[in-house]
């Protein structure tokens, strides 16, 4: 499954909205695309009609990989700032860090070195055995019978609305990580995302993609037309970076033994925080 993306040609597909963020760790910060800023100011003014929705989701699971679960925290207390309400926000999170025993501040989670909690207020939507590629394309697709377990939250939305989905975790070739298996392969992603479009209920759809190689979850798939504004951390062959780091400056507190978050996520969360 993994080569189904071998030999693709890495065009740049600024056409269909794809903005590769790439690996750009000088400092700079990352502009949201036009699409997202909307989406996230959208209760500034009149411009965005509709109801806002998102799904978040951390595909990882244990301490080492503490910075996924940050990211979909976070990113959850920014759209809830940014005036979501939380029956429209969908997480899925395998739930294994805050209680952590390896965790330093117990029933904490920080997503910076001086950070504040953003744990706190999380829903449980989607926790443990529940995050599952079936669970979270079900959610997307506002398919409430296919969904197992959780909470049976799912994006119930009108042509009006508009989605943001966010995924951080690690990825290779065409396949996104998922705590449990199987792994979210992108030609199905594809699928999902062309049938949500066939359906009708959404009218712009912005996807967030923190992953090693994650445009090429993207490139070459992702067809025109669908209104689906898609930005991913690193192009089809680079990684991702973790950000945060002990032994890197800025590190975290002493007492982490793990990266706090994700370079690119931390990016437009702390670049649309200091907008407010
Ligand atoms: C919802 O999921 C069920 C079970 O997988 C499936 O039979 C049904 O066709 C789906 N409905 C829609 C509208 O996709
Ligand atoms: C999965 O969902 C079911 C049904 O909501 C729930 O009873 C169960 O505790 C969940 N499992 C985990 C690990 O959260």
């Amino acid at each position: 499954m993994t080569s189904l993306l071998t030999g693709v040609v890495l065009i740049l597909l600024s056409v269909v909205g794809i903005v590769s963020a790439g690996t750009d760790f000088t400092g700079d910060v990352l502009r949201l695309p036009s699409e997202a800023y909307k989406f996230f100011h959208g209760g500034d003014n009149d411009e965005v009609e509709g109801t806002r929705w998102a799904v978040l989701i951390a595909g990882s699971n244990g301490y080492w990989n503490y910075r996924h679960q940050a990211d979909v925290c976070h990113a959850y207390q920014v759209l809830r700032n940014g005036g979501l309400k939380e029956e429209n926000i969908i997480v899925f999170m395998y739930d294994d860090i805050a209680y952590n025993e390896e965790n330093p501040r117990q029933g904490i989670i920080i997503n910076s070195p001086h950070g504040n909690d953003v744990y706190n207020g999380v829903p449980k939507d989607y926790t443990g055995e529940n995050v599952t590629v079936d669970n979270f394309f079900a959610a997307i697709l506002g398919n409430k019978s296919a969904i197992t377990g959780g909470s049976g939250k799912v994006v119930d939305s009108g042509p009006n609305d508009h989605i943001f989905i966010f995924y951080s975790d690690h990825g290779g070739a065409g396949v996104l990580g998922m705590p449990s298996p199987p792994d979210l392969f992108a030609d199905d992603l594809i699928d999902v995302l062309k049938k949500k479009h066939a359906m009708g209920t959404y009218k712009s759809l912005v996807f967030y993609l923190e992953a090693c190689e994650s445009g090429s979850i993207f490139e070459g798939l992702l067809p025109e037309g669908l209104n689906i504004y898609a930005t991913t951390a690193s192009n089809a062959i680079e990684s991702s970076w973790g950000t945060y780091c002990p032994g890197e400056y800025p590190s975290p507190p002493p007492e982490y033994e793990t990266c706090l978050g994700d370079l690119y996520s931390v990016s437009w969360m702390e670049d649309r925080f200091s907008k407010d």
